[in-house]
């Protein structure tokens, strides 16, 4: 019996105490640590899905890269304008870090003024919007004298959720808190800004960066804290960001070093991932917002809707009498009468009860002692659970930290701004306390902004300047590579003039025109096997080309490379033609043809002068080769000779070719409209058909006079070697000139071809490096070795896709430590340079298609081009480029690139099998 009454009593008790009745009314909302554990893993998978590409699209929370990519280093100096837009409070400021007179040393000075903004504008035009941001901007500058003629950079905090391109380039995703203004979302509020700058008028702005207030929140104190790796907002609106691992953020191409994250967490739970945790005054918010079903998570914790959600708290216990004898008044019912510096001030520790009855009487209620207690606790209940949710917010991203570092503890700073924060009495103390509960192997620092989020906005520009001055500097050196239209057509002109004068003298020449004596491209009847040798691109190749004489296109190859040491390349003749006899007595006996005496066709890529098909003195030796006793022989003689040292086999070499030679007759085989062959490889050269009357130098040679055309050597890469292209040569060029086995020689084809881009490149790495633009001003030894850049290198550079990650791999192998900036700058000074060799060789094939087209008397030309080369087939660009210009350049041609497909081999093979056919006859 008395257990009984002892029941009733301590049930009256409870009843009557004002705290325990919200509490059990508001249980939903008081959530405990495994609640916070269970959020909190729910916002680490939300991460993740915000993080990856497939599931970006889908994710609520949208984490998005900010290109923020390190805090504050101690090097960010200048003077900066910037507006503060989005927060409660709307700012221009100046901002001068570690600038001017009067600061002390490393410090940042400020100085600012709040600008109201029309209520009407927060829904009206987004123009009229940013109109009154630039006015406001302006007006700053007046009163505060500041220069109007002086270009001012400008740091712009935006405090909105958009998709950010560049640090300079943002497009708006959507509104949230109470903006809404019309005609934004979707575009770039960087251009919007520039625009409604321009429209206003009368002052130079470059707006250098656009942050959100969270991530110029974490540059703040990281200013002063090396530690401080994430921001968090609690203002009107609620946010996080943090520096992600870049290897995880598939947004941004790279995965070296970091990039901040601006998490976006507001929109946790719009897809419904927070449903189990939201209450029915939570909804009630949510549906009588400017954004009904968005920033869930936001509602449930920032400064715009605490108030509201506390009104909605106290109305529904009103009504249910609860509270006030059941009596509720008009500005009780009235959206907004209640905010959350009411609900700051309800829980001040010793007014905090004073407060209470303050503003319940301002609400035309007439409070009981009872009912201030209950409405006091419901506001704490209500702060409480925001701080809560925060906390379990923060708990998933520096658990997610903690692991992207494989740390078992982790020491962190959190930069925190926001009216909340710092303006709610208890809201750090609880904040802190359970972000510590859930991570108790972490040490958390929470370090208040106090200036603001304009300080850190204006160190991330003040490091977008220094990029971008890196950047102007970058592209005045490569500038130099950048060829005009009219730059172009002059060396097509050029080339023309070299063409014309190679045909006519006997003596020397830029370009050579060495005649070839192949008369006639093939015309499908060739037949048998025979042997191809083919000495003078990056290998020496032996092959057996088999012509079968009833199906045209049934060529069978059968080839082995072999490769040729630099030592053999530059010791004797004798060597090198000792070496070669080696390799095709492998090969035949690889093939087992040792004792056929084959005729063969030997592919020689290097200019000889021809008087027959098969002879040829070397003129000079190209490219890397330099063998001693060469020069001025007969190559085809050194080729026998050596055969007959070797005494192991016979050989009947029938024809001596050029590769551009070859390169035309096998594609020529194709299509008989190829009348030119190209080589864009570790050298570069065209031949192509002329007609045999304007070949001063062969027309009185026996057997040419009845012949109409005949194949040119044209040996084009020496265009230049009498001075023709000194006004768009470099200094790299020049240095990699003299560098070379033959300075002052192959000046063309040194600005063009394979053996000579990558050294190049590097030459302007070294020097873009020595100006402490690159590697961080470190000339490495490796930076300093020839040769390193091949151009597969380049290619790979080039490539498009996930390009930034292969650079850095590929500069990684090669020795040089890069980080992202870095490799941007090696592809742009890779691109410049390809560029530039694409072009030339496209104006120079301009000028020989049309010389073809009028020596033919033709108004139109329509011809093939065969090519090979590892640069024409490799390069991602080069191809293209090469393609393009020689359109632009001759437009009344209309010229095919047909790449070969066997090498030039096969054509040395069919012309051998013509000079035996003749020889037969
Ligand atoms: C300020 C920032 O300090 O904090 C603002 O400068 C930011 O840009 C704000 O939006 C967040 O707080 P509130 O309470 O003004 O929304
Ligand atoms: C090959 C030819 O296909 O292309 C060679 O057969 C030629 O003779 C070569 O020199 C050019 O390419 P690269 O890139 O090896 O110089
Ligand atoms: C809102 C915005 C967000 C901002 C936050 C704090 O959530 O969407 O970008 O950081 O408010 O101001
Ligand atoms: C060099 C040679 C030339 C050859 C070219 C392509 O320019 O001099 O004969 O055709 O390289 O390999």
């Amino acid at each position: 019996m008395l257990a009984v009454h002892l029941v009733s009593f301590f049930f009256t008790k409870l009843q009557e105490d004002p705290t325990k009745k919200v509490d059990r009314f508001l249980h939903a909302m008081r959530l405990h640590d495994d609640q916070l554990n269970d959020i909190s893993a729910r916002f680490q998978a939300e991460m993740k899905k915000g993080l990856s590409a497939e599931s970006n699209a889908a994710a609520a929370v949208k984490m998005l890269p900010t290109h923020v990519r390190s805090t504050p280093d101690g090097s960010e100096k200048g003077q900066f304008m910037a507006l503060d837009f989005g927060g409660s409070k709307f700012k221009v400021l100046q901002v001068k870090v570690r600038e001017g007179m009067g600061i002390r040393k490393g410090g940042v000075e400020m100085d600012e003024k709040t600008y109201r903004i029309p209520k009407e504008l927060l829904t009206g035009r987004g123009t009229e919007l940013f109109d009154h941001v630039t006015e406001s901007l302006k007006d700053f500058l007046h009163e505060r004298n500041i220069s109007l003629e002086k270009k001012h950079p400008l740091a712009f905090t935006f405090s909105f959720p958009c998709e950010q391109t560049a640090l300079n380039r943002g497009l708006l995703l959507s509104w949230s808190k109470n903006f809404r203004a019309r005609g934004l979302q979707g575009k770039d509020v960087v251009q919007v800004l520039r625009d409604s700058i321009d429209r206003t008028g009368g002052m130079d702005m470059e707006v250098l960066a656009m942050v959100n207030d969270t991530v110029a929140t974490m540059m703040t104190c990281g200013f002063d804290d090396q530690y401080c790796q994430a921001g968090l907002i609690i203002g009107t609106g609620t946010n996080a960001c943090y520096m992600e691992e870049l290897r995880h953020v598939d947004l941004v191409e790279g995965d070296e070093g970091r990039m901040c994250v601006n998490t976006e967490w507001g929109a946790f739970g719009d897809d419904g991932a927070l449903d189990d945790f939201i209450t029915e005054f939570d909804r009630d918010v949510d549906a009588a917002s400017n954004n009904p079903g968005k920033q869930i998570f936001e509602k449930m914790i920032s400064g715009m809707y605490l108030g509201e959600l506390v009104r909605l708290v106290v109305l529904k216990m009103a009504k249910v009498g609860k509270l006030f004898d059941g009596r509720v008044s008009d500005a009780l019912r009235t959206k907004g009468k209640i905010t959350t510096a009411h609900v700051a001030a309800m829980e001040e520790y010793k007014n905090g009860l004073k407060n209470t009855r303050t503003i319940l009487e301002e609400l035309d209620l007439s409070p009981s002692d009872d009912d201030c207690i209950a409405v006091q606790h419901i506001s704490t209940i209500v702060s409480f659970r925001s701080s809560n949710l925060v906390a379990a917010g923060l708990a998933a991203i520096l658990t997610r930290i903690k692991h992207n570092r494989n740390r078992r503890a982790l020491r962190i700073t959190v930069g925190v701004d926001g009216t909340v924060y710092k303006t709610h009495p208890q809201y750090p103390k609880r904040l802190h306390k359970v972000v510590r509960r859930l991570l108790p192997d972490c040490h958390v620092r929470f370090a208040l902004s106090d200036s603001g989020s304009s300080k850190g906005a204006a160190l991330v520009t003040a490091v977008a300047q220094r990029l971008a001055s890196r950047k102007r500097q970058v592209d005045e050196t490569l500038s130099s590579f950048k060829l005009s239209q009219e730059q172009l057509q002059l060396v097509k002109a050029r080339m023309r003039a070299g063409l014309e004068a190679g045909l006519k003298s006997k003596g020397p020449s830029a370009i050579k025109m060495l005649p070839s004596f192949v008369y006639h491209t093939p015309d499908g009847t060739e037949n048998g096997k025979y042997l191809a040798l083919d000495l003078g691109g990056t290998n020496f190749r032996a092959m057996l080309v088999n012509f079968k004489k009833s199906l045209q296109q049934n060529v069978r190859l059968y080839h082995k490379i072999y490769t040729i040491p630099l030592e053999i390349m530059q010791g004797t003749g004798e060597e090198l033609f000792d070496h070669l006899a080696q390799c095709i007595g492998d090969f035949l006996d690889y093939m087992g043809m040792k004792n056929a005496r084959l005729p063969a066709g030997f592919t020689f890529s290097f200019p000889c002068e021809q008087t027959a098909i098969d002879t040829g003195t070397l003129v000079s030796w190209t490219k890397g080769f330099k063998a001693t006793n060469c020069e001025g022989h007969d190559v085809v003689s050194m080729l026998r000779e050596a055969i007959k040292r070797r005494n192991e086999f016979e050989l009947d070499i029938a024809a001596v070719v050029n590769d551009t030679v070859g390169t035309m007759m096998s594609c020529a085989y194709e299509d008989p409209q190829c009348e030119i062959g190209l080589i864009a490889g570790t050298g570069t050269n065209v031949c192509y058909m002329e007609e045999v009357k304007n070949i001063e130098i062969c027309c009185g040679e026996q057997g040419a006079a009845e012949m109409l055309k005949m194949c040119v050597n044209t040996e084009w890469g020496g265009l230049g070697d009498d001075g023709s292209l000194d006004d768009i040569i470099t200094p790299y060029d020049t240095e990699v000139d003299q560098n070379s086995v033959n300075p002052g020689k192959q000046r063309f084809e040194k600005l063009t071809s394979g053996m000579y881009l990558g050294e190049i490149v590097r030459q302007v790495l070294l020097d873009l490096t020595r100006g402490g633009l690159l590697f961080r001003g470190h000339v490495t030894e490796t930076l300093k070795t020839p040769g390193i850049f091949q151009t597969k290198y380049l290619s790979q550079i080039e490539s498009d896709r996930l390009a930034l990650l292969q650079v850095r791999s590929i500069l990684q192998q090669l020795g040089l430590n890069s980080n992202c900036d870095d490799s941007i700058i090696v592809k742009e000074v890779c691109g410049a340079v390809s560029r530039r060799a694409a072009q030339l060789c496209g104006a120079g094939m301009a000028a020989v298609v049309d010389k073809i087209r009028e020596n033919r008397g033709l108004d139109h030309l329509n011809i093939t081009v065969g090519v090979d080369g590892a640069l024409y087939k490799l390069h991602p660009h080069f191809s293209g480029v090469l393609q393009k210009t020689t359109k632009a350049l001759a437009p009344r041609c209309d010229v095919t690139f047909l790449p070969s497909e066997e090498g030039s081999g096969k054509g040395a093979a069919l012309i051998t099998a013509v000079a035996r056919k003749k020889k037969e006859i």
